[in-house]
């Protein structure tokens, strides 16, 4: 199969691209799409041999269910029920938060095919900013469901070049519409009624939306289901190994921990690229990727992660060393991502 890109770059390559890929979902065909968190892989979540196609594209398990994204409430209402013990603190989470990067688990309506949602009762719902997204979503007046744009357990695509290289061939359309500006995926949250006060806010995984945003909505729980394999009924793509790089990835919490083998070539993933972190000069590095050069911002880190470590993926080296991010803020989705990403070869 033939894939094809589509530029958005000025008013008249928009509408095209727009039309384009409303034409291709209406018909049951996916279309890879920017969002604001990475590229996501798209079809009409209400049309379930649609759906199939992600999954096939993908090569993604059918247990592993995918995110539906919706315009507004009204959408969210055809997909979703929101309990009466929880509709408080949803809907100011919903003001809040949406359109953005945060995602919903909650009830699901007869209306979804089980196929999206593995055959769970629950559906994971979010509504994202980019404008391009939005503008199909409301031609298209359907419920898109989207997953990222990567074969499965792959690094995520957070450009139009990088779903290139992850589906050429197997998909038929890319809409281009430049870099993510949030750079990983959004925060996937369950909310449980309590009898204390406040609500608790279980964090699925996590994203752009981070704890120290939720926390005055309710009570944090981090979900550690990814240490856990025995969980995967609550969360079942939150696999071990996953954002993995063909080049195993070790990531080393302080500098003391390497032992060069002299034998070996590498590469670096460094946070702020500071000679005094002790990572710089460890060894003759082939390559070295900063996050975010200087100060290390951690939403600038974010933006470059999936980027940067698709980059140093591709140099050919035989291990990539990864510096530890901060855990806090963004930060600790960066983590959450790298951590998966070096699970298997550690
Ligand atoms: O930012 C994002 O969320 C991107 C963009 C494209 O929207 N999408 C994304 O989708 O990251 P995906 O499929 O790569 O990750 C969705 C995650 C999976 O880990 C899946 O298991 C989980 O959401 N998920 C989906 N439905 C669920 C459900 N009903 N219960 C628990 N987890 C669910
Ligand atoms: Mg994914």
């Amino acid at each position: 199969m033939e894939t094809l890109t589509l530029g958005t770059g000025n008013s008249q390559e928009l509408r095209v691209a727009i039309d384009k890929a409303v034409d291709h979902l209406e018909e049951g065909s996916i279309v890879a799409l920017p969002t604001e968190t990475v590229y996501g892989l798209a079809a009409n979540a209400l049309n379930a041999e649609a759906c199939a196609s992600i999954f096939e594209a993908k090569q993604r398990p059918n247990f592993d269910p995918l995110i539906v994204h919706v315009s507004g409430q009204e959408m969210l209402d055809s997909v979703a029920e929101i309990p009466d013990n929880i509709a408080d603190v949803t809907y100011t989470l919903i003001k809040e938060f949406w359109p953005g990067a945060l995602t919903f688990i909650l009830p699901k309506k007869e209306i979804v095919p089980d196929i999206v949602t593995s055959g769970l009762q629950t559906v994971a719902v979010r509504r994202s900013k980019n404008k391009i997204f939005a503008e199909i979503i409301n031609s298209l007046e359907s419920p898109i469901a989207a997953p990222s744009a990567n074969r499965f357990g792959s690094i995520s695509p957070t450009s139009a070049a990088a779903v290139n290289i992850e589906l050429s061939g197997v998909i038929p359309l890319i809409i281009d519409g430049g870099a993510c500006s949030e750079g990983v995926e959004s925060t996937i949250i369950k909310v449980e009624p309590s009898e204390k006060k406040k609500p608790i806010i279980k964090i699925l995984r996590p994203g752009p939306v981070t704890p120290e945003m939720l926390k005055k909505f309710g009570k944090i729980e981090k979900n550690q289901s990814h240490l856990d394999e025995t969980s995967s009924l609550t969360s079942p793509g939150q696999l071990d190994s996953h954002y993995a790089p063909k080049t195993p990835l070790r990531v080393l919490a302080s500098p003391d921990e390497f032992k060069l083998d002299c034998s070996k070539s590498y590469a670096l993933l460094s946070y702020r690229g500071q000679r005094k972190d002790g990572y710089l000069e460890l060894c003759e590095w082939s390559h070295i990727e900063t996050l975010s050069p200087g100060s290390g911002k951690l939403p600038e880190a974010a933006v470059r992660f999936f980027y940067s470590l698709r980059k140093l993926d591709e140099l050919g080296v035989d291990e990539i060393i990864s510096e530890p991010i901060p855990e806090r803020g963004i930060g600790l989705a960066i983590m959450d991502r790298l951590k998966r990403a070096s699970h298997q070869f550690n």
